[in-house]
């Protein structure tokens, strides 16, 4: 039976050691306690660190972990205290953490910590592709093994691979910071689908990208080579009827009577978070010290409850925050205490989920203010813990989960002003109104339920895999190959119609880069050769460029998509009327969009007005071109010229000039025994669609279109003209 195979460098369980004894504790952080409830819906076999390291461990224990997490359906993936120091507390939690969290000052960038991360991410592979069962699908977690992806990918070319980041993908301005940067977008770029739990994230992560490795995308959807992946959002739910549930459970109960009783009447608020410098602890208290000072009244009659759990404990950082945060709840405590009354009730420790769930049902506000935060379940946890629906979520705009949470109070971490206005708003806002609005937040987090988010995730990844299928399917395979071949050799009257750019030569920096190498000139001029073959490049290039480059070869040339053609022998001829008055209106406008996109420029045609934008930023090329689109089209709504998007460049012409029509008169021609057209992009569309049934027509590139096969490159498509011209080699040999 396929599995779900989870790898993650966290698993839901921790192993401790104390006096020679094996102990399973729960793990703590959003990863690990949200993707447990997923054991209940799928069949899940779950690979990571079990939270120990080896030195601790003799062979005894190793075998007792093993089994112990086998039962379980886990497995370990036991690491040195050196490959820890490096790959977990170095590279994962002092150079990716803080420069994706946005605190740039923090990272630190060790040649040592990527070595020791990159090996590490090697030593999980070897754990997947060991375990891994046919028909398993692979879903990698976070940040610790973004090179994971692509290492599965080189050793199980067609296996089915997702990833999932659970922490913000930072703006290209700070992703650039890093300096193996491109190493790590291209591990994440393995994946068949790359899930973010916000639109934003998706969006920096399109975006370097375009920048990085030049993959543009539509919708979301990226081809890397030959592959087909999708980058898209899924914002992470909770086990929402667990926690709403949990609140009627007699041990919650229980929990719940104990802490009221020594709280007594006094209003709660609450704040829960692993001790980490991104969830905003510190400038929380701060603005709780500034409530009180300014809100005297209000002394002896709210807690605050402050629950911070070890976290990361080996990390200086961290220690330091630790310190910070201790003295400055001693300071709170001791300015503003009373006989009777501690402002705030600090706890350093997690606390069993009937505990936590009565602390989250008894506040009446919980504060949850993060500086930055990939998603925050707490908030979620909270609301969903609200089942009679009085209490109040003050949630930091900083959050994923606040994209969601709407009806919350929402403030900006770093504003303490506005914190102490939301403290008091929470606390004084009508019991209705809080109702109000944790029925909606609850509505939407009891339907996008942790359930629904797998399902969601896990069904986008099915529908990459198809895609793969349908396009592979339409690949040039063997035994179309062979009757392509055999047709060929058949036949006696042979048709060639190749596009040039992206068909029979790769793209380059600049247009004029791109002329013929000697393998493609070779190619052209022995098919050319074969007295039975007819050889035509249709182009969209200019007439003097296509005679410079191809202009001695026995071929036929069409130029601008039809608006110039040259026969066999014969000179250019013109085949359409010049109407060109437009280009006086379209002119002034592109030359204006040159000047305000750096990196552009505009190329004058006899028939057109091209815009290449190969060279600017992709994201501002791309607004650009989105404006310039409809600028134009405006201009010229009646002028009888269209706006054609091609790779990197926007085309105005004559809506009369295309491919399909420019190749009118070969086909007419009745008694072609075999015909071959090529293309890469839209315009050969044109083309693929006027062609005749049996003709065989291959788009270059894994995107779906009206030819009947593709290629993945150039590369491919030389490959095969060489194989046509070995077979008439052989045919002569064997005369
Ligand atoms: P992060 O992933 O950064 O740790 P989240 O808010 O997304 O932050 O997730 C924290 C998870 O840890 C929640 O599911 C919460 O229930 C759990 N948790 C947090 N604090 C405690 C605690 N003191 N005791 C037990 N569980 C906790
Ligand atoms: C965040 C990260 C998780 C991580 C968790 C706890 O939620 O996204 O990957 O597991 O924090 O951190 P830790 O370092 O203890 O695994």
């Amino acid at each position: 039976m396929p599995r779900l195979v989870i790898v993650s460098n966290r698993i839901s369980v921790s192993v401790t050691k104390h006096a020679g004894t094996i102990r399973l504790t729960d793990s703590i952080g959003g990863l690990a306690t949200g993707l447990t409830s997923l054991a209940h819906c799928y069949d899940l076999f779950w690979i990571g660190w079990p939270g120990i390291t080896s030195e601790k461990l003799n062979e005894q224990d190793k075998k007792e972990i093993a089994t112990k997490l086998a039962q379980k359906n886990y497995h370990p993936v036991l690491l040195s205290k050196k490959q820890i120091e490096q790959y977990y507390e170095g590279f994962s939690n002092k150079t990716i953490w803080p420069l994706f969290h946005s605190f740039p000052l923090y990272a630190v960038y060790e040649d040592r910590y990527w070595q020791t991360y990159r090996q590490v991410n090697e030593v999980f592979c070897e754990a997947v592709v060991k375990n891994l069962r046919p028909n398993d699908s692979i879903w990698v977690h976070d940040y610790q093994l973004m090179l994971l992806p692509r290492l599965i990918r080189e050793k199980l070319p067609d296996a089915e691979i997702a990833f999932f980041l659970h922490i913000p993908f930072p703006s290209f301005e700070l992703f650039r910071l890093l300096p193996w940067r491109t190493d790590i977008l291209n591990g994440l770029l393995g994946a068949d689908l790359i899930g973010f739990h916000t639109y934003d994230y998706a969006r920096h992560f399109l975006n370097s990208a375009a920048r990085l490795v030049g993959a543009e995308h539509s919708m979301g959807s990226l081809t890397i080579g030959n592959r087909v992946l999708k980058a898209d959002t899924f914002p992470m739910g909770i086990d929402y009827q667990k926690y709403a549930r949990a609140v009627a459970d007699a041990k919650v109960r229980q929990n719940l009577a104990a802490i009221r009783k020594k709280v007594g009447d006094r209003k709660i608020i609450l704040s829960v978070d692993r001790l980490d410098y991104t969830k905003g602890i510190i400038q929380r208290l701060e603005a709780f010290d500034l409530f009180l000072s300014q809100n005297p009244r209000y002394k002896g009659n709210v807690t605050l409850i402050l629950l911070a759990v070890p976290s990361r404990t080996g990390i200086g950082d961290y220690m330091d925050l630790r310190q910070h945060l201790e003295s400055l709840v001693g300071r709170i405590n001791g300015e503003h205490g009373s006989i009777g009354w501690v402002p705030v009730w600090y706890l350093y420790r997690a606390v069993p989920f009937e505990r936590l769930v009565a602390l989250y049902s008894l506040a009446d506000v919980a504060l949850v203010t993060p500086l930055r935060d990939g998603m925050n379940l707490i908030a979620k946890e909270f609301v969903a813990t609200k089942t009679d629906g009085k209490g109040v979520l003050i949630l930091s705009e900083m959050a994923g989960a606040a994209s969601e949470l709407g009806e919350a109070v929402i403030v900006n971490a770093h504003n303490k002003a506005a914190i102490i206005q939301a403290i008091r708003e929470a606390l004084e806002m009508p019991e209705a109104e809080q109702i109000e609005r944790n029925e909606l937040m609850q509505n939407r987090l009891s339907r996008y339920d942790l359930k629904r988010w797998a399902n969601d995730f896990l069904g986008t990844l099915s529908k990459v895999k198809q895609t793969q299928q349908q396009l592979s399917v339409r690949k040039l395979a063997e035994s179309n190959r062979r009757r392509l071949l055999d047709q060929y050799t058949a036949g006696e009257k042979r048709l060639f119609l190749l596009d040039y750019d992206g068909t029979l030569v790769a793209f380059a920096d600049r247009p004029n880069k791109a002329g013929p190498d000697h393998q493609v000139l070779t190619l052209l001029e022995n098919l050319a050769a074969d007295s039975r073959n007819e050889v035509v490049i249709i182009s969209g290039r200019d007439k003097d460029t296509l005679t410079r480059w191809l202009g001695k070869l026995a071929i036929s040339i069409i130029a601008e998509h039809g608006g110039w053609i040259k026969k066999k022998a014969r000179h250019w001829e013109i085949a359409h009327p010049l109407e060109n008055d437009w280009k006086q209106t379209v002119r002034p406008i592109l030359e204006l969009y040159t000047d305000r996109t750096p990196g552009s420029s505009v190329e004058e045609k006899d028939f057109s007005l091209v815009w290449h934008f190969r060279r600017s930023d992709p994201e501002l090329a791309r607004l650009r071109t989105h404006e310039l689109r409809y600028a134009v089209l405006e201009l010229t709504a009646n002028l009888g010229v269209g706006v054609f998007e091609g790779s990197k460049i926007l085309e105005v012409r004559n809506t009369g000039i295309n491919k399909g029509r420019a190749v009118g008169s070969w086909l007419a021609e009745p008694q072609w025994d075999f015909v071959l057209a090529a293309g890469d992009d839209y315009t050969d569309e044109d083309l693929f669609a006027v062609l005749p049934e049996k003709a065989y027509s291959i788009k270059i590139g894994p995107t779906i279109s009206k030819a009947r096969f593709n290629l993945d490159s150039v590369h491919e498509l030389r490959h095969l003209l060489k194989q046509l011209i070995e077979q008439t080699n052989r045919e002569e040999i064997t005369c």
